[in-house]
């Protein structure tokens, strides 16, 4: 039986790329879900075909009164809220001395504090029913530095502690918190930010060690773990998806030994 069937689900950036995915995969899996994203999505009609009853709000997370009032009319509406998914998010950076401050406010604003207002709309409502699970969409990019990364990965890793003590605070409360660290992740943000540096591609690809991008549906399989009733237990941790590219560094050893 679906461990899904009745829950209701919130996914931000659900028009595009891994939230669609996750939307996806939580109306599969039985819930009721609730897309959130600033575009609207030619493929949510993928949503509603296997979860009729969810809806979509097209608004920018980083507006926290208009992202309470969604989220509020969710919880009149179906009566409880399980599910957070956080996957709204952009990336931009550079190196500091390069970077503008309009870029930096814009990346942490949308990434950081658009994750921050997300989980403040639902609290009420998972404190009131005293369960809930919330997972945050970071990156391995908030683990660790990337060059040029700056203004992305200092959001990121503001969104993995950001997750860890929201975990600390609302434990005791039956609410249960992870954050996702995808590795390279086959979206368009993907292509937006690598397509001009074909060289950078190529090695990401190579220090991935199972040799490919990966796609959005293989991160809904971790949001769809962590939302379950299978991780009742897994709260505070930082989830890493990304096909080994940060177990190691590469340097073509198993290519030298005949392994590949
Ligand atoms: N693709 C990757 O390789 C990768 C890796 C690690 C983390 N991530 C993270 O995953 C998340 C999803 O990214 P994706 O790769 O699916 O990209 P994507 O561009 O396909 O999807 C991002 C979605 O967020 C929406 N969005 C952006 N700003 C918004 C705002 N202010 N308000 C509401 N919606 C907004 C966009 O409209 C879009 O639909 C992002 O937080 C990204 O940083 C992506």
């Amino acid at each position: 039986m679906s461990n899904l069937k009745s829950k209701v689900a919130i996914v931000t950036g659900a028009a595009s790329g891994i939230g669609l995915a996750c939307a996806r995969r939580y109306a599969a899996e039985g819930a009721i879900v609730v897309g959130i994203d600033r575009n609207l999505s030619a493929d949510w009609s993928s949503v509603e075909s296997s979860a009729p009853h969810s809806r979509f709000h097209q608004l920018d997370v980083t507006d926290g009164a208009a992202q309470q009032a969604a989220i509020d009319a969710t919880a009149r509406e179906f009566g409880r809220i399980d599910i957070l998914l956080t996957a709204a998010g952009v990336g931009d950076g550079g190196p500091v001395g390069m970077l503008d401050e309009a870029t930096w406010d814009r990346v942490i604003d949308i990434n950081l504090k658009g994750t921050f207002l997300s989980v403040k709309a639902v609290l009420e409502t998972m404190t009131t029913q005293r369960s809930g699970s919330i997972i945050t969409i970071a990156s391995v990019e908030g683990l660790n530095g990337t060059e040029g990364g700056s203004a992305y990965n200092a959001s990121k890793g503001g969104v993995v502690l950001l997750s860890k003590n929201i975990a600390m605070d609302y434990g005791r409360m039956g609410i249960r918190c992870n954050a996702i660290c995808p590795g390279f992740i086959d979206t368009p943000l993907l292509h937006e930010v690598m397509d001009a540096m074909p060289e950078f591609k190529a090695d990401v690809v190579r220090q991935t060690k199972v040799g490919r991008f990966g796609r959005p549906e293989e991160i809904a399989g971790a949001a769809y773990f962590l939302a379950s009733d299978d991780a009742s237990y897994v709260t505070g941790h930082a989830l890493v998806v990304d096909g080994g590219y940060t177990a190691g560094h590469s340097h073509g050893i198993v290519q030298l030994m005949g392994l590949v």
